[in-house]
């Protein structure tokens, strides 16, 4: 079984990477996505997005960390890809999920869904430019407006030459509304050879066990649920024939959001790190009954050593 921590643009950093993958339960992570439009971008831009690209590309705790692009042309895919390899990125991930707006038919995103031959020149494009020995791996939703061409796309990246395929169970319609479709996985896991890696609200041991009872899939892909619980991939590493996941223990989630505050004193101005704490407990909140109590009081607190403290007073 493999785990992968999902991307998650303005959440989940290299910070956040660092300390998610520190507890244990992960293969691999993704980056935020980096857009592509009409030019190669500089090596400074790279190393923004991923930061491990200044050491060996893996997290601290030695998970590689997998370099998310996104965008609709296939030349300029291909030459930022090949750029992000030079730089030593382990493997490539193309982005076919992004619900964003803005994201137009030329930037990319799950718009291209409603065109397999494009997403097919996109994926065979980026696998010839860059070495054979780089995965190069795509992610997508099941379409943009319905899944009717779910299967053909997901055939598209296979036959393009990904290693292989993250599947978010919803359409670009659907957002991010529960439940994830994972009944709508099972027809793509028949026909694919190369793994699928199932993703969408899964958030707890029993969600795993159902997403793959009714998918197929044994391998996933964790975004909100690692962010509501970090010991979520260990669990199901750790519980997989356990009826009830175990109960997190606050004092250690408490202690991990202060790790992760201290190392993001070495990039970020404590404002930012404030508002990064309170989006975490706000997101934990819905599933964390403590967490709700101290994003009550962080919520007001303008100083960040005020949010540390009813943090560490839990720990005490
Ligand atoms: C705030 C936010 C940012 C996201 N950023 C990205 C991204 O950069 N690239 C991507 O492929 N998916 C992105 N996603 C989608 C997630 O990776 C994931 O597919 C989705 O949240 C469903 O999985 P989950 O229920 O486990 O969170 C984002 C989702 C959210 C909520």
């Amino acid at each position: 079984m493999k785990i992968l921590l999902a991307p998650m643009e303005g959440v989940i950093d290299h910070h956040m990477r660092a300390i998610l993958t520190g507890v244990g339960g992960y293969d691999g992570c993704v980056t935020e996505f980096l857009r592509i439009t009409d030019q190669q971008l500089p090596a400074r831009v790279f190393k923004r997005t991923a930061p491990e690209l200044l050491g060996d590309a893996h997290t601290p705790t030695g998970q590689p960390v997998i370099f998310q692009l996104l965008g609709g042309d296939p030349e300029m895919m291909a030459f930022n890809a090949r750029k992000a390899v030079e730089l030593g990125a382990p493997a490539i991930d193309i982005n076919f999920g992004c619900p964003s707006k803005f994201v137009s038919r030329k930037n990319g995103g799950a718009v291209l869904l409603r065109e397999p031959q494009r997403v097919h020149s996109i994926v065979a494009a980026v696998r010839e430019a860059v070495d054979m020995s780089v995965p190069v791996t795509a992610k997508m939703r099941l379409g943009y407006e319905d899944d009717t061409l779910a299967l053909e796309n997901a055939l598209a990246i296979e036959s393009a030459g990904a290693a292989e395929l993250a599947v978010h169970a919803r359409t670009k319609v659907e957002g991010y509304r529960p439940p994830a479709r994972w009944e709508a996985l099972a027809p793509l896991r028949e026909a694919l050879s190369i793994p699928l890696i199932a993703n969408g609200d899964i958030r707890s041991v029993q969600d795993y066990l159902r997403c793959r009872e009714i998918s197929g899939c044994n391998d996933i892909m964790l975004g909100r649920g690692a962010i509501c619980n970090p010991y979520l991939a260990l669990q199901i590493k750790n519980g997989t024939s356990k009826e009830e996941t175990p109960d997190v223990c606050w004092e250690e989630i408490s202690i991990l959001i202060i790790a992760c505050a201290e190392r993001m004193k070495q990039d970020y101005p404590n404002k930012h790190i404030i508002m990064r704490i309170k989006q975490w407990l706000g997101m934990m909140k819905e599933q964390q009954p403590q967490a709700r109590e101290i994003f009550k009081q962080a919520r007001v607190m303008k100083e960040l050593k005020e949010v540390e403290n009813i943090l560490r007073e839990v720990t005490q």
